[in-house]
């Protein structure tokens, strides 16, 4: 396994938070390396089940470390108010089981603030974004006025730097119509957070980098998914990282000849939350039993998920960017009972057929998905343990994926908990 990375290969809630801690086993390292508390990633262990926003989803052992690298926006209050949920659950997030990157970015009040305030602005066009604050932390980052965990532990540098981000923010808030913050109060807030967060926090890079040599075995936990990539997503309708495997080096601090795989989790169907373009949506009474079958509603907003017919074309198009050594497909035990299940092959495009995914939301808006019927399966998937005891239609369905992606699936998850995981190939 060595430095292994898992990443989402559609729009996001693939499975990732199920398939890192599985994959967690056999590792010692996991890390996360872009995102921030937009995510939320299910995990559940016995018949507890744990919702992770910020925190790795190794954290549910007692004897992994977990890194949330410097790619990784970082809310405090958040960050809390998780370990505290962890702990009235019996999970320890103690300095030895938890390390943070002194580069990562701190989400701001203001952040969160102009986060609604623009959607707001925005009006029908709003992207549907989490509220987390993320876009605009980010975007401070590019800007170079971001506040990083080395600034938030040092009070002069605090202290110097939430006075020019007020200033220049409380402007913007009254221009968007909005209520403005007081220093005083946010730097007192801030720096109780730095008192709490410092044991914590280190140079992850030299770390992770020593972990490696060590011959460890790291996971790259991502979050959201390959259409949510800031340059590879859906654009403007995406996150503000790069979710897709090239995040990995600059979130982590890794070098890209010491990563070893990537594996990509890929839900048996399409979901999406938030708004965008989905050529494979159902918005008919399929849809709605995908949704209800399969429990769609976001761990971290609990909005309703949009839900569609598996498309092969992003995940081609996810194989090629991320250089993916394999698929594993999630939640086929949804499809069940479904006669006749459609996967899209091809997009028609101005009377062309094409098999990739088009940057220009206008060609997309265009594109009409081509479909192959695929005969279905029965609810007895959610028991089989191995590949032979999968019914053989579902094997036909994983071997339709693995013919036209040219990449193999190496795991199949029949249902949520770790048991219900079939391991079919190498990673
Ligand atoms: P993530 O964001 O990629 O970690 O995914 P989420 O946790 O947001 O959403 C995935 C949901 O599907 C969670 O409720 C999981 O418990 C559940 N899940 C994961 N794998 C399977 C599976 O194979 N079958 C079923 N039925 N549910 C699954
Ligand atoms: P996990 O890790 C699904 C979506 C939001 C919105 C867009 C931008 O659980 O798969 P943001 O708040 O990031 O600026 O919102 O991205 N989004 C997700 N969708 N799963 C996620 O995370 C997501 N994180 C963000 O709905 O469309
Ligand atoms: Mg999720």
């Amino acid at each position: 396994m060595a430095a292994f990375i898992v990443l989402g290969a559609q729009w996001g809630d693939e499975g990732k938070g199920k398939m890192t801690d599985y994959l967690a086993e056999k590792a010692e390292v996991v890390v996360r390396f872009q995102g921030g508390n937009n995510a939320g990633h299910t995990v559940i262990v016995g018949d507890k089940e744990y919702k992770l926003h910020l925190i790795p989803s190794g954290i549910l052992y007692d004897d992994k470390l977990n890194v949330i690298g410097n790619g990784v926006v970082i809310d405090p209050k958040a960050l809390f108010d998780e370990i505290n949920y962890l702990e009235e659950l019996g999970v320890k997030v103690i300095p030895n089981k938890l390390i943070i990157s002194d580069r990562a970015q701190v989400i701001m009040p203001y952040h969160r603030i102009l986060d609604g305030l623009k959607e707001k602005a925005r009006g029908k066009d709003d992207i549907g974004t989490t509220g987390k604050g993320i876009g605009p932390c980010y975007t401070d980052k590019v800007e170079r006025s971001g506040i990083r965990i080395c600034d938030l532990i040092n009070k002069e540098v605090l202290e110097r730097k939430l006075k020019q981000n007020i200033e220049d923010k409380n402007a913007i808030i009254s221009l968007y119509g909005g209520e403005t913050l007081d220093f005083t109060a946010v730097y007192s807030e801030y720096l109780a957070y730095a008192e709490r967060i410092k044991p914590f926090v280190t140079d992850i890079s030299v770390r992770i980098y020593k972990e490696i040599k060590d011959n460890k075995n790291v996971l790259f936990e991502g979050a959201q998914g390959s259409l949510l990539d800031i340059d590879y997503g859906t654009y403007p309708y995406v996150t503000s990282s790069n979710t897709i495997a090239g995040g990995v080096c600059t979130g982590a601090g890794i070098g890209p000849t010491v990563i070893t795989g990537a594996v990509g989790i890929a839900k048996a169907y399409t979901t999406r939350v938030g708004k965008g373009p989905f050529p494979t949506e159902l918005e008919d009474e399929m849809g709605e039993y995908l949704r209800e079958k399969g429990h769609e509603y976001g761990v971290t907003t609990g909005r309703a998920r949009r839900c569609g017919w598996l498309d092969l074309v992003i995940l081609k198009s996810t194989a090629r960017i991320s250089g993916l050594t394999s698929f594993v497909v999630t939640k086929i035990d949804t499809l069940a009972g479904i006669e006749k299940i459609k996967v899209c092959t091809g997009y028609k495009f101005e009377g062309k057929v094409i098999d990739y995914f088009p940057a220009s939301l206008e060609d997309l808006a265009k594109c009409e998905p081509i479909y192959e019927e695929l005969d279905g399966w029965d609810d007895s998937i959610q028991n089989a343990r191995s590949y032979e005891e999968l019914p053989e239609n579902a094997k036909k369905y994983l071997k339709r994926i693995e013919e036209f992606t040219g990449t193999k699936v190496s795991i199949v998850s029949v249902g949520p908990k770790r048991n219900q995981t079939i391991e079919v190939g190498d990673l």
